[in-house]
């Protein structure tokens, strides 16, 4: 990373969905959800966003990807979003092809559980 002229980045190798793994690191102002939601259930998609207040700075932004295969479940996970306190900035036209956004947390700083398993890889 130094090599690159990143300074201050640590790299974690490690579990994705382990919240123990994510100590230290959180409540954070940006946070990648990124190759994840095309690879779970729909049920651990919704537990995954329920739980990103924790990993959330007041203000942060999640940004996050998901495909638009049918069933197109961009519009349910934004639902999910909202209902756990974000406010969407931008989400990707159904048309592009793909499927992103970027929500923002306006909710509180909540601790994050530090022994919970968010989601498993099932394809
Ligand atoms: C769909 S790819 C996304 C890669 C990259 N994040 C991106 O957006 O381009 C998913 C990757 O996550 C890895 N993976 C699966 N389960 C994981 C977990 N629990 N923690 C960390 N990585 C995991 C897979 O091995 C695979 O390399």
């Amino acid at each position: 990373m130094r090599d690159h002229g990143l300074d201050g980045i640590e790299v974690l190798t490690g579990d994705a969905a382990d919240t123990a793994n994510y100590a230290g690191a959180v409540p954070a102002d940006l946070v990648l959800a990124c190759g994840i939601f095309g690879n779970i259930s729909d049920g651990d998609i919704q537990r995954t966003i329920a739980g990103l207040p924790g990993f959330c700075a007041s203000g942060a932004t999640v940004v996050w990807t998901r495909h638009r295969e049918p069933p197109d479940l961009v519009p349910a996970i934004c639902a999910w979003f909202e209902a756990s306190g974000f406010t969407a900035r931008w989400v990707s036209d159904p048309r592009a092809g793909y499927g992103a956004g970027a929500h923002r947390y306006a909710g509180p700083v909540v601790e994050l559980p530090p022994d919970e398993r968010l989601f498993t890889f099932d394809r």
